[in-house]
């Protein structure tokens, strides 16, 4: 079968899911968040369009910008002939109309009564295993036997997630990295039971669809703790930590280090920082539980500080810098 996707049901309107739905409302589909108060179901579609209007500005000064550029790196005046032909090159292509077009994509509920005709659901709340299993259990409940159900999960297993489900052949990993909106890549993960029909159904619709800068890259992962490209990242960001702790050199020092020297755009705090303390602490204590814990370290000592503290990071304005 090939997936056809009219209707998303996203499940968790926070850093992620709202940032989810924002992508496949610009790519014209109808779009349900389903959260657990509208408190957060507000700041979900202010979310959206925060990073809709960052798209905007993106779009309408891009063409200054890049003759900026130009003229400076190259100290060169360019003509207006030139100048006119960059901004036709780079003439926006997203709009105040295609904004708002996309924001009316975008329906909220608390209740899942309002997912009875999704195709697809891409589940984004906290990274408990306990949450997500009562989560699919509804999920399984309240969607149709086609509707194929995504968890975002950084860290947990999708076959034990898929297990409170009558439909683990069409339950699937498809986890985006921090900001989705400019980052293409999607790792998309089958459990145990997963159908390959499911996992070339999410990797052709994936690849369809264009998140704010690029088309998105799915890449098919096996299902082992931390996936891909976590279990490469925290082993870095771990290192970053203990050098930290032991005082190798400053917090500002390390993260200027990692841009400069290794060429990243951002340095291992500021990342941490963006993808949030708790998650972290999170991922790594079921990445841990996991695997055991002889072959994989305990969180940091200041990682769970911080987390004990409350400092997530820039969605509570305080986590290893101060955003206050
Ligand atoms: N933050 C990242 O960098 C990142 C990157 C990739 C994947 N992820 C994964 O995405 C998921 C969400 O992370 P996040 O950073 O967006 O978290 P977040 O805390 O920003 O958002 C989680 C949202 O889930 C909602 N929620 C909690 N219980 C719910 C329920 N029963 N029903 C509906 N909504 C519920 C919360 O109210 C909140 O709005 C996690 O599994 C995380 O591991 C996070």
């Amino acid at each position: 079968m090939v997936l056809f996707v009219k209707r998303v049901g996203v499940v968790g309107g926070g850093a992620m899911g709202s940032q989810i739905a924002d992508i496949m409302a610009i790519n014209g589909k109808e779009v349900i968040i389903k959260d657990i108060s509208e408190e957060y179901l507000k700041k979900a579609r202010e979310n959206v369009e925060n990073n809709l209007d960052s798209l905007l500005e993106f779009n309408v000064t891009r063409a200054d910008k890049e003759i900026e550029r130009i003229e400076k790196t190259n100290q060169i005046q360019l003509t207006d002939e030139q100048k006119n032909k960059i901004k036709e090159t780079l003439k926006p292509k997203f709009n105040e109309d295609m904004k708002k077009e996309a924001m009316d994509k975008i329906q909220t509920t608390t209740d899942y009564k309002e997912f009875n005709d999704v195709d697809l659901v891409i589940e984004a709340v906290l990274e408990t295993v306990d949450l997500k299993k009562q989560v699919f259990a509804e999920l399984d409940k309240n969607t149709p036997s086609h509707a194929i159900l995504a968890t975002n999960t950084s860290s947990l297993s999708v076959t034990e997630i898929a297990s409170v489900t009558n439909r683990p052949e069409r339950v699937v990993g498809v986890h985006f990295f921090n900001p989705p909106v400019t980052l293409p890549l999607v790792e998309v993960i089958p459990g145990m039971e997963t159908s390959e029909e499911t996992v070339n159904d999410m990797i052709d619709f994936m690849s369809s669809i264009r998140n704010h800068r690029y088309p998105m890259q799915p890449i098919r992962v096996k299902e082992v703790p931390g996936f891909l490209v976590n279990r490469i990242l925290f082993a870095m960001m771990n290192e970053a930590y203990s050098c930290y702790d032991e005082g190798v050199a400053s917090m500002r020092d390390i993260d200027l280090a990692m841009k400069a020297g290794a060429g990243m755009p951002m340095g291992p705090f500021e990342l941490s920082d963006l993808v949030g303390i708790d998650v972290i602490y999170h991922v790594e204590e079921e990445v841990r539980k996991m695997i055991g814990g002889n072959t994989m370290r305990q969180p940091s000592q200041t990682i769970r500080k911080l987390y004990h503290a409350g400092r997530y990071g820039k969605k509570t304005k305080r986590g290893f810098y101060d955003y206050r």
